[in-house]
């Protein structure tokens, strides 16, 4: 099984070992790649859909896989039994639907010891709720695609106090070590604010008022990492 970047990407953050769950499998094509490589002995391939969880059992049986990778219809975290497994994976879900999958499950949650999560939309909301529940950011890093650029972390249990906003929004990690790929993130990102201070200065309320200062204050903090990284 050959990967693309993303779930090269993905695969690379998944510690060889422990048994792994692969939450929204659809595919199965990151459950195949681990086993066959030898990083993991056994995956639990989870789908909360029919057709992808149809899908993912003919291609672990087309692999000849079906001792190893195991796979469950069900909802995020309910079809595993807490102690299961050491990993989970949950990639190609918005930011607050994993948010969702991973605080719907903590008897689970408690026995993981690494989570790898990739999410297509509201990245911030997620790193919020992870440091705020006992998740550490380990690693992040931006992988570009068919001109996508997707943001993948690594958490570990235990804490981490970052109480700036803007870096929970931008990636913490991705701005530390300056990402490859952050100057052109933080530019997306950029043309986003810019975009929306555009519409507000249309409007006269006070509420616009504050979030076209606040706007300006993070397309601020831009600027200082883009001349650090540059
Ligand atoms: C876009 S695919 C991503 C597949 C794969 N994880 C990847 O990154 O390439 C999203 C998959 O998540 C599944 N899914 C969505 N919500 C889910 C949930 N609450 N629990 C389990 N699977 C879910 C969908 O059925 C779909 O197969």
């Amino acid at each position: 099984m050959e990967l693309t970047g993303r779930l090269a990407a993905i695969a690379a953050y998944v510690p060889a070992g422990p048994v792994v769950a692969d939450i929204g499998t659809d595919h199965a094509r990151l459950p195949i790649y681990l086993v066959e490589k030898g990083i993991c002995p056994r995956v639990l391939a989870t789908d909360l859909h029919e057709k992808p969880f149809q899908s993912a059992c003919r291609a672990v049986s087309e692999h000849g896989l079906a001792d190893r990778i195991e796979v469950r219809l069900g909802d995020g975290l309910r079809p595993l039994v807490p102690g299961e497994a050491g990993v989970v994976v949950v990639a190609g879900m918005g930011g607050n639907t994993i948010r969702r999958i991973l605080a719907g499950g903590p008897a689970v949650l408690a026995g993981v010891k690494s989570l790898v999560l990739q999410p297509m939309a509201d990245a911030g909301d997620l790193r919020r709720w992870l440091v705020d529940n006992g998740w550490r950011l380990v690693e992040e890093s931006l992988v570009e695609e068919d001109g996508h650029l997707y943001t993948i972390m690594a958490a570990e249990p235990g804490w981490e106090e970052i109480s700036d906003p803007w870096l929970l929004e931008v990636g913490p990690r991705l701005v530390e070590r300056c990402d490859p790929l952050l100057l052109k993130h933080l530019e997306r990102i950029k043309s986003e604010y810019q975009r929306v201070l555009c519409c507000l200065a249309r409007s006269r309320s006070q509420a616009a008022e504050r979030k076209a200062l606040d706007l300006t204050v993070k397309l601020n903090r831009i600027r200082e990492v883009l001349a650090r990284c540059r």
